[in-house]
């Protein structure tokens, strides 16, 4: 039996959609209908992308350049995009960073930095999409946590301290709006191939923080796919999620249930 596509004449914006978890998103939701709309600072990414989905599916995918640290960029990017495609359906905040640096070293500037990207990010897109869902009766918010919620590494207390943040911001959230049919769970991966990825491990292997092939292996089998995350965020966007709010889904291959 063929599965129905589950986000036909839906606007979807993904923040960080240009690369990694955020790109492999926006392809499975234009695949499955959805009008994308990409927020990226990364421009040659973004656009190379929109213009390949385009080329599949002609006007439904478009790129708009912000740095979410930035609230009127980001503002900006969110009312373009919805003068284009329309009341955004779902929003997928994921655009994200690390820092990886003693904590007794990290600057209050850095960790302010960081709080702008990995949370103040998800305070803005999503202020700025709600009045438009609240009008339409309802959207589903999906924001990207981590497993650093929850299992602090060290050299990492910024990092995990924003992605805690992301957690409760998504409980709190689902909770003031639920009666409104607003819908705001989180996803919360493990380490997973692609560039941010990739580079918090190096940055964690120079700091002598044991995150060796092995040790990946006995955390979590292996490296995640940014697909097996995406898939998530889909599952938490669609209405097969109906009845599923504040919730956090840990996508790690049982790497925050073993002991
Ligand atoms: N990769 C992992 O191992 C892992 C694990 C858990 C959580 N995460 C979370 O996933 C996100 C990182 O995404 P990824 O793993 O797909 O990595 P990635 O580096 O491939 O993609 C990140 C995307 O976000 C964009 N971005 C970053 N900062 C931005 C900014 N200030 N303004 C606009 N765009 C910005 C980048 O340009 C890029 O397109 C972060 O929120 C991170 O906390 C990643």
């Amino acid at each position: 039996m063929t599965r129905q596509p589950r986000f036909v004449g839906r606007h979807v914006i993904v923040s960080g959609g240009a690369m990694g978890v955020g790109a492999a998103a926006v392809r499975m939701f234009h695949a499955e209908g959805a009008r994308v709309s990409i927020i990226d600072r990364a421009a040659a990414e973004g656009g190379t992308l929109a213009a390949g989905l385009n080329g599949s599916r002609p006007d439904n995918a478009q790129f708009f350049l912000a740095d979410v640290a930035q609230p009127e960029d980001l503002r900006g990017a969110v009312e373009a995009s919805a003068a284009a495609f329309g009341t955004p359906d779902v929003l997928f905040n994921h655009a994200g960073t690390l820092i990886v640096k003693a904590f007794h070293d990290t600057t209050l500037e850095e960790w302010r930095s960081l709080f702008d990207i990995n949370v103040h990010s998800m305070f803005v897109a999503t202020q700025a999409v709600l009045p438009l869902m609240l009008a339409a009766g309802g959207g589903a918010i999906v924001n990207t946590s981590s497993v650093s919620a929850n299992l602090a590494t060290p050299m990492e207390v910024a990092y995990c301290t924003t992605k805690a943040a992301c957690q409760m911001l998504t409980k709190a959230i689902a909770t003031e709006y639920r009666d409104a049919g607003l819908r705001c769970n989180a996803v919360a991966p493990g380490f997973i191939a692609t560039g941010h990825g990739l580079r918090e491990l190096d940055l964690l292997r120079a700091l002598n923080v044991n995150v060796t092939e092995q040790d990946i292996r006995a955390m979590q089998g292996r490296m995640c796919n940014a697909e097996e995350v995406a898939e998530a965020v889909l599952f938490l966007a669609s209405d097969a999620a109906s009845f599923v709010n504040g919730e956090t889904l840990v996508v790690d291959n049982t790497l925050s249930v073993r002991t």
